[in-house]
């Protein structure tokens, strides 16, 4: 065992996990009540799904657009599982959101009527805004970390891993983490937001960069925390599918600015599958591409970005165009190879409409949280807008509580020393997760995946680890484990959710599979008939 030799203790009003749009916002606001802020980043504010995000920030902004059918959008993607209240305070609250982004910064592109709006897969019409072309993500941290850096009482800690929740009789106390040099520290908050983000590393093929390693999540649950829609993952149609380069996204944007999906023969296929083309669901645009690969055994399809009339490609989405000439392509002459890839994990930490776990003193924000407003498949670019939408409620909650910092008397967790094998355990979890727990879902694969992945937890050992990988590791195995125990409870397909075995939604699973250490997993049916 490793001992922390002297006990490095620091006492802060709020401790916020995640450099995200979620952590740097609620931070953002939280500050203005003067309370002092610590914000911990495990690597640097610039590696973060926020960052990457490219299509945009949905909201009904145009004067054809209105909350309601903002709502109503939501909800059809959401294939029956979205939460009313959750999805109408996302839709009602997200245009004061944006005015709160222009407001601190944030230049969103423009054309001759006003904001420039772009239109994603299962949109009716125009409601994604963007920013410089497809760099939305990393325009808004940006503008967000530079008014970060005016807040005297707002602390950014980077290359700080969260380790662990103080969970007290009274609520949670703060947290443990590693410093950069790997010494362990206690943090005691009187508030502690979790805004860690997914965990799409969880799958081989991903679009997330290599933090989304469901840390946060994974922490939670350890704490006893309520966690559920394990089971959800959103796959996005088109990642780049080149040799040695990154599964790269390639934005829905483009074909919602109209690019196509063309198979191995060149010809288009999306219409045969479903109404709605290119633009549909994301779960039925992956499924379809499946079926069409495996028609001619390939292992990519291609998108072709020629259509896009009265684009300058290079100037709209500069960010791909630079990254597929990286790689050799010459756009928009050149088809861009694309496959399926993870993307965004839609289950997490289960909260109210305020970002509260129902634990005292702990929130949970963006995608490490699980609003209910997603359901079973999130509607394209509404991610950004939860963070905000619910990283405001949280820090009013935040600016309203007089929780003062408890100093526990916990014990200090024991660190064991770093697991050389976590590497290796990590790439055989990820291409478990890939084939097994992936787009198509059965039974006898589920149960496969789940023999596999108790060999790789004796493999990994499950203890608390001194060093960042190896406890990514406990935490990925924790989340791939409850991942496919909801996969294989959920009888049924639904939204990201297929199951071979199980071809068609049924109205009796028209619910939530909530996952709570020690105690039984329960299925909470949603309120039905609110629309
Ligand atoms: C994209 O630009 O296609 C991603 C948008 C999202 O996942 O919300």
């Amino acid at each position: 065992m490793l001992s922390a030799s002297t006990e490095k203790i620091e006492v802060w009003d709020v401790v916020i996990i995640g450099g995200g749009v979620a952590g740097l916002y609620t931070a953002l606001l939280a500050a203005e009540s003067g309370k002092n802020i610590l914000l911990l980043a495990k690597t640097e504010l610039d590696e973060s799904n926020t960052q990457e995000a490219q299509g945009g920030i949905a909201a009904s902004v145009s004067e054809q657009d209105t909350p309601r059918l903002h709502l109503l959008d939501t909800f059809s993607a959401g294939a029956g599982l979205c939460d009313y209240e959750a999805v109408r305070t996302l839709v009602e609250e997200g245009p004061a959101g944006i005015n709160d982004l222009i407001q601190m910064g944030v230049n969103f592109d423009q054309n001759e009527y006003g904001l420039a709006l772009t239109k994603e897969g299962a949109h009716s019409l125009r409601r994604i805004l963007h920013a410089r072309g497809d760099a939305t993500g990393k325009v808004i941290r940006e503008a967000l970390t530079a008014r970060l850096r005016f807040h005297a009482n707002i602390t950014v800690r980077t290359h700080t891993f969260a380790l662990d929740l103080i969970m007290t009789e009274s609520g949670c106390a703060g947290l443990y983490c590693l410093d950069p040099t790997g010494q362990l520290v206690t943090i005691y908050a009187a508030n502690t937001v979790i805004a860690s983000g997914g965990a799409c590393n969880l799958f081989a093929i991903t679009t997330n960069p290599p933090v989304a390693t469901g840390d946060g999540i994974a922490m939670a649950w350890r704490a006893g925390v309520p966690v559920g829609d394990m089971e959800f993952v959103q796959f996005h149609p088109t990642a780049l599918m080149l040799e040695g380069a990154p599964h790269f996204l390639i934005s829905e944007a483009v074909r919602g600015e109209g690019a196509l999906l063309l198979n191995d023969n060149g010809e288009r296929f999306m219409p045969r599958y479903h109404a709605q083309g290119e633009l549909a669901p994301r779960d039925a645009v992956c499924r379809a591409m499946l079926a069409e690969m495996e028609k001619t055994g390939a292992r990519n399809l291609w998108l072709d970005v020629s259509p896009l009339k009265g684009e300058d490609f290079p100037n709209r989405f500069p960010t791909i165009y630079r990254k597929c000439t990286e790689y050799g392509l010459d756009l928009p002459g050149d088809l861009i190879p694309v496959a399926p890839a993870a993307h965004y994990f839609i289950g997490g930490i289960i909260t109210d409409i305020n970002g509260w776990t129902g634990v005292p003193a702990l929130f949970a924000c963006g995608e490490a949280s699980c609003t209910g407003v997603h359901g079973a498949n999130r509607l394209a670019s509404n991610s950004l807008l939860e963070a905000l939408v619910f990283g405001r409620r949280i820090a009013q909650a935040i600016i309203k509580s007089d929780n003062k910092p408890l100093h526990a008397d916990c014990p200090l967790p024991e660190l064991l020393p770093a697991n050389t094998d976590a590497p290796a355990i990590i790439d055989e979890l990820g291409k478990t997760m890939w084939q097994y727990v992936g787009l198509r879902r059965d039974e006898t694969g589920l149960k496969k995946a789940q023999e596999i992945l108790d060999t790789l937890t004796d493999k990994a050992g499950m203890g608390t680890y001194g060093d960042r990988s190896s406890m990514e590791l406990v935490n990925m195995l924790t989340l791939a484990k409850l991942v496919t125990e909801g996969a294989l409870l959920r009888k049924e397909s639904r939204g990201g959710h297929y199951r071979l075995d199980y071809p068609r939604s049924q109205r009796n699973q028209l619910g939530r599979w909530v996952f709570q250490r020690g105690q039984q997993t329960k299925f909470k049916a949603i309120q039905e008939g609110r629309l």
